[in-house]
């Protein structure tokens, strides 16, 4: 048993609701933290706390630091930040929209919300492409040890760091390709799911391959696709104990490793980024001990 936020190790639900918000007032955050606390069980809503707000509230957490942003081989990397991320999970989005209302309120005036992705499952949990995402998620003992962090402090045992960016899809695009060159681009078969051997260095599964790095890059992905009148693509979500495997993918990804780009970027590209630490729960509430809000 461990005291992570429960939403992080479930598998993705059929439909979700991403919030950031920025800092608004900033004599009121402690108590609209306090709030937030009672309201986000880690189950329906899962909570990240970002770069900017942590440091505003002089809380040192170790691994924490800002989404890197930047250009390798003609790919940009954005870093959009934000002060709260909120992942709202449920089966029915008429709930989805009524926790929205109760946690904006409750965070406000201290917070005010800047963005919200909607979000949902497709068919078995496939990406828009067709592909199967999360295939090689660890699990059980595995996911616990690649998504948790374990230490001896209260209110840092179970906490987990998350890395959140929306990726848009030209799906048009990945249409245009023979499949398979769509094969190709993600190094897995979309019929059933089987891994080639004779991919290209660039599919994305060969850029991202976790036991391939040293050490070894595993995470907890996720990643929901999302839609709205302005497109389409995927939430991409990846949990772990410190940022280092993400970071290690996406620097293999952009080719900054070998000069070798992964081939998704041929039809989807990240619009933001943000890092954010996942505190854990004591009783069905956050555990936000550590900020000594007090
Ligand atoms: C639009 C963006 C993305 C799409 C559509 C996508 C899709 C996929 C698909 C279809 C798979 C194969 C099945 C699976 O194991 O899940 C996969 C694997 C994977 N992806 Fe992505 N992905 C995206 C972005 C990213 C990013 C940004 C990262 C990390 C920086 C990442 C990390 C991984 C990892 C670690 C694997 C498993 C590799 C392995 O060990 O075999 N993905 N992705």
């Amino acid at each position: 048993m461990n005291n992570s936020q429960p939403g992080i190790l479930k598998p993705i639900p059929v439909s979700a609701r991403y919030l950031l918000f920025s800092i608004e007032d900033q004599s009121s955050i402690r108590e609209a933290l306090g709030r937030l606390a009672t309201l986000a069980d880690g189950h329906n809503v899962v909570v990240g706390l970002g770069h900017s707000l942590l440091s505003h509230l002089e809380t040192k957490i170790d691994g924490m630091r800002a989404f890197p942003s930047f250009v390798s081989c003609g790919i940009e990397i954005p870093a959009t930040h934000g002060a709260i991320w909120c992942w709202l999970r449920g089966d029915d989005r008429g709930d989805l929209i009524h926790k929205e209302r109760e946690i904006t309120q409750a965070l406000s005036p201290a917070f005010v919300i800047d963005n919200i992705v909607d979000a949902f499952k497709y068919k078995e949990g496939l990406d828009l492409s067709g592909y199967e995402d999360g295939t090689e998620n660890p699990e059980g003992d595995d996911a616990v040890a690649c998504a948790l962090v374990s230490s001896n402090q209260k209110g840092m045992d179970g906490s987990s760091f998350v890395a959140v960016q929306q990726w848009v899809h030209d799906l048009n695009k990945f249409d245009d390709m023979e499949p398979i060159e769509q094969d190709h681009t993600i190094g897995r078969r979309k019929s059933d799911n089987e891994e080639l051997d004779d991919a290209p260095a660039s599919a994305h599964v060969k850029r991202t391959a976790q036991e391939d790095f040293d050490p070894e890059a595993f995470v907890i992905r996720r990643s929901m696709p999302w839609a709205n009148e302005a497109g389409e693509g995927l939430n991409f979500v990846a949990f772990g104990e410190s940022f280092d495997a993400f970071e290690a993918q996406l620097n293999r990804m952009t080719g900054r490793d070998d000069q070798i780009v992964d081939a998704l970027f041929r039809f989807t590209r990240p619009i933001t980024g943000g890092y954010f630490w996942c505190p854990p729960v004591v009783d069905g509430k956050l555990d936000l001990s550590v900020l000594k809000l007090a």
